[in-house]
């Protein structure tokens, strides 16, 4: 079996926040080093979704010609990621001459299965922007409640759905221009409603998605599929190849997901042994894994199926399809057009990746929306990280380099107790792959934290300081068995904090093939033998104190 890994594409337009990270790039990457962990193959595939309105607002509003602002905001968040440890294989982008190519392949035999169809439409034009305005750019007083800034699609006060010309008094959000007339133009639909019964069984073959997947899709197919319109009155995007379309573009979420194809193919193109049509084709041995958060899951599970679907041709579908709730920032939730909550560039100012990974992980929505806070960054990272983790560690090899010459000492006899921590170990690690298997982040890391507790039993159990004076050769034993498991530990923390477990892999001076284990074979207790050298590292987490805590939610406004 082979992994075709995908995140949702992270739209381009700025920084994303921690909410982004933990709804879908995450997760998605702890599941790609966990199974390369498992000497499985897999492909990890992102990028940046670059088309659409919000883009050249965007740009506009930095005074950018909208190609240089994408290529701008790539680049910030390819290196973002990076610094934050995301292991993608390629990290594309929806703008590039691929998907350029294959969107319009898609449409074209889409159009020649007769999915496509015509139709004209009246929508509101500016005069001053001298452009079609989408619905949530024209806002206006709400017919319903008198609310004056109400937008064309829904009244904020009221919530009552609207239609831009219900407003009174609409005008344009981009020049607040009045000068607004309705035009009619031609746009393209695709008809979803021929494609119902497709996407249906499709969705029924997957009885094995969660309860969020499978309620998103179901909701969607009972309220029966709707023509969808897949063209837009804008400059920027895919053009649409067919006469009379010339000043139009396709929908952005029409080339957003063929993107994930489209960035493989630029992969593969990158060396001679790649052919992406391997991964793409539908094949038995891919197991494809999608990992997104809920809004994105209608697209998802009907959308995107349906246009692939309609295509008519063998492109592999999802096999998975891993939806996360909302995190929510004190009560709120996190925003990028609001700027609320914590975006990525600050929170590596402030700590280093693996503080956030492990605390996002810990904290994931998956059963249900859930909340950051400080102080749970805070306990995250000085009971578990600093006290569990990095503490065990600096104890256990400062001890070994002062007592035993820096070497793994020799002597003693393992006995009921290592026994008994092996086991636990063994059970421990089977639970972690388990979730990992199953897509439970937030469980994996509650087991992950579980098996750092129980070396922290042994230890203060058998307290090998004590027993040094007494009996230097069960003392040498118990800090071999501890040593030996700060190696398991490392091999289970590295797809959750990976530079932490690389940090840990060169303090034991491990060769590339002791790092490398298995879940299933990682406990092993007699790996690293006596004599073997090993450095002290320096503290691995800096404890976050309470007045540094209080500085953070004071700048952050978190109440
Ligand atoms: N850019 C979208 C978002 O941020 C996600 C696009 S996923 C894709 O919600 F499949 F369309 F690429
Ligand atoms: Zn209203």
């Amino acid at each position: 079996m082979r992994y075709l890994i995908t995140s949702a594409l992270p739209y381009i337009n700025g920084i994303k926040h921690l909410g982004n990270l933990v709804g879908s790039m995450l997760p998605a990457d702890v599941y790609a080093r966990f199974l390369r962990q498992e000497g499985e193959t897999v492909l990890f595939i992102c990028g940046t979704d670059e088309h659409g309105t919000p883009a050249e607002l965007a740009a506009l509003e930095e005074g950018l010609d909208v190609a240089d602002y994408c290529q701008q905001q790539y680049e910030r968040q390819a290196e973002i990621y990076k610094r934050f440890g995301l292991s993608f294989d390629y990290f594309g982008r929806t703008s590039s001459q691929e998907n350029h190519e294959l969107t319009q392949h898609f449409y074209q035999c889409l159009d020649e299965n007769g999915f496509i169809k015509e139709q004209e439409i009246s929508q509101m034009y500016s005069l001053e922007d001298e452009r079609f305005l989408p619905d949530r750019y024209i806002i206006g007083t709400c017919p319903n409640c008198g609310y004056q800034s109400a937008r064309g699609d829904q009244c904020e006060n009221c919530t009552s759905v609207l239609n831009p010309t219900d407003l009174i008094q609409p005008r344009s959000t981009i020049s607040e221009s009045n000068n607004l007339e309705v035009r009619q133009s031609k746009h393209l639909f695709l008809e979803l409603n021929l494609l119902s019964n497709k996407v249906e069984s499709w969705v029924e073959e997957h009885p094995d998605w969660s309860s969020l997947t499978k309620s998103i899709a179901k909701k969607w197919l009972n309220e029966g599929l709707q023509k969808r319109c897949i063209t837009r009155d804008l400059s920027w995007g895919i053009p649409v190849p067919r006469p009379g379309f010339e000043s139009k573009v396709f929908y952005v979420w029409f080339d957003a997901p063929i993107g994930y194809l489209a960035m493989t193919k630029a992969w593969s193109d990158r060396a001679e042994e790649r052919n992406w049509l391997d991964w793409w084709h539908e094949l038995e041995d891919v197991q494809y894994v999608q990992f997104m958060a809920k809004d994105n899951l209608p697209f998802h599970t009907i959308m995107f199926p349906a246009m692939t679907l309609g295509t008519r041709k063998p492109w592999k579908l999802a096999d998975q399809i891993k939806g996360f709730n909302w995190l929510n920032y004190y009560g709120g939730k996190f925003s990028t057009s609001s700027k609320r909550g914590v975006f990525l560039d600050q929170a590596l100012d402030i700590l280093p990746s693996d503080c956030w990974r492990y605390t996002l992980l810990a904290i994931s929505p998956e059963s249900s929306d859930s909340s950051f806070t400080w102080e749970q960054l805070q306990t995250k990272i000085n009971k578990d990280l600093a006290d569990k983790l990095g503490n065990l560690i600096n104890r256990i090899l400062k001890f070994a380099a002062s007592r035993f010459d820096s070497k793994i000492p020799m002597g003693g006899v393992p006995g009921e107790a290592e026994q008994q921590l092996e086991a636990q170990c063994k059970k421990l690690m089977d639970t972690i792959c388990q979730c990992l298997h199953s897509l439970e982040f937030r469980k994996a890391t509650n087991a992950l934290c579980a098996l750092w507790t129980i070396g922290n039993q042994y230890i203060d159990e058998q307290a090998p300081w004590k027993l040094f004076k007494e009996n230097p050769e069960q003392a040498a034993m118990v800090i071999r068995t501890s040593i030996n498991l700060i190696r398991i530990y490392a091999i289970a923390s590295y797809p959750f904090i990976p530079s932490t477990a690389q940090q840990i892999f060169d303090t034991l001076h491990l060769s590339e093939s002791e790092r490398t284990s298995s879940f299933g074979s990682a406990v092993d207790f007699s790996i690293l033998q006596p004599n073997r050298s090993f450095d002290v590292p320096a503290p691995l987490f800096q404890k976050l104190d309470d007045e540094q805590v209080a500085r953070l939610k004071s700048r952050f406004g978190g109440e």
